[in-house]
């Protein structure tokens, strides 16, 4: 683990954050000014912290770069290997943790980490949308205001938050909403927590959904998580990708038409793929707003997770049971 030096700040005990670096535009570069054509990825935690004016006297940091990747390259086996990190320093002298991302898959790590880090400390994921050589980078306010954020006693019991653009979002409940402009994430019609106004948190939501040590999802010694996928449904959509997905997938999720629907050719090859493989198959929406849940043909509901949470919840219900009640209450819990 890396010690960044602090700088004092006012006479207040500082607390120490653990920044865990995975890469992204926050950590990217390319032709001075230009915000396309970059790379992810290429910049180590210690340059990203070195270009946040003031950041070092928010707390005491120390950090650890565990990978430095493009975001569309993570793997569940880094999300073991990030969770791995958080639960064994959370017994540590620890008060919070940032998570620098790519924002292309942030808020699938986010639910992960939401439904299996075991802590209570407050976790912040950042990212950026602007490379850090572009003009107006906004990596470094993002990373400001998280480790603001991580630091603040009002961060806690909120499970993995993300910070992005001013909002603090849950992971449970964020969502990338824009492929380039730099306030990228949204609640959808959840909302956000609050804001943030240079280094003060203001919250006024907090999400009902259990999370981090009120989960059963502990992923403690595994190196690697039940395969999930995701059918897309369209109009013809061609029901012999169910029989791809049911024989190479522990589980499905439908991204469904309007109510997490499909036609009834995919429907009827549905219900018999789920007889006959015994897997479970997530019924969610490929809607941003609203929710799917009611219950047809043996097929369990998403509630209003999209579907690449689903698909993260999923995986980790499996960790656990193959019975899709069970499955099906975890839907309706978290
Ligand atoms: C990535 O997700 O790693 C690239 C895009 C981004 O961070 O905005």
């Amino acid at each position: 683990m890396t010690n960044y030096p602090t700088m004092p700040v006012d006479g207040r005990a500082k607390k120490h954050i653990v920044i865990l670096g995975t890469g992204g535009t926050i950590a990217g570069t390319g032709e001075p000014g230009r915000t396309t054509g970059y790379t992810a990825g290429t910049l180590e935690l210690q340059t990203l912290i070195d270009g946040v004016p003031g950041l070092t006297g928010l707390a005491r940091l120390t950090g650890e770069q565990l990978i430095n990747a493009d975001s569309d390259n993570i793997t569940a086996r880094d999300w073991l290997t990030l969770v791995g990190r958080i639960n064994a320093l959370t017994h540590d002298d620890v008060d919070g943790f940032v998570v620098t991302h790519g924002t292309d898959t942030l808020e699938e790590t986010a639910f992960f980490l939401h439904l299996a880090a075991k802590t209570h400390k407050p976790v912040v994921m950042v990212g950026a949308m602007r490379p850090y050589t572009a003009t107006s980078a906004d990596g470094p306010m993002n990373l400001y205001q998280a480790v603001a954020l991580a630091r603040s006693d009002a961060a806690k019991d909120h499970g993995v938050m993300v910070v992005f653009s001013d909002g603090i979002y849950s992971a449970r409940d964020v969502t990338k909403v824009n492929t380039f402009k730099t306030d990228a994430f949204s609640g959808r019609d959840i909302g956000c927590l609050g804001y943030m106004r240079d280094d003060t948190p203001y919250f006024f939501h907090k999400s009902l959904q259990p999370h981090t040590l009120s989960t059963p999802f502990d992923v403690t010694g595994l190196d690697a998580l039940p395969s999930v996928g995701i059918a897309y449904f369209h109009i013809d959509a061609d029901p012999a990708v169910l029989d791809f997905m049911f024989a190479h997938y522990d589980g499905v999720v439908l991204a469904g038409a309007g109510d997490g629907l499909a036609s009834s050719l995919w429907s009827d090859r549905a219900a018999r793929l789920i007889a006959e493989t015994g897997k479970p198959f997530v019924r969610s929406a490929r809607i941003a707003n609203g929710m799917v849940n009611f219950q047809t043909n043996g097929a369990i509901s998403a509630g209003n997770l999209n579907p690449q949470k689903a698909r993260v919840l999923l995986q980790l219900a499996l960790t656990v049971t193959r019975d899709h009640q069970k499955i099906g209450q975890y839907f309706a819990t978290y």
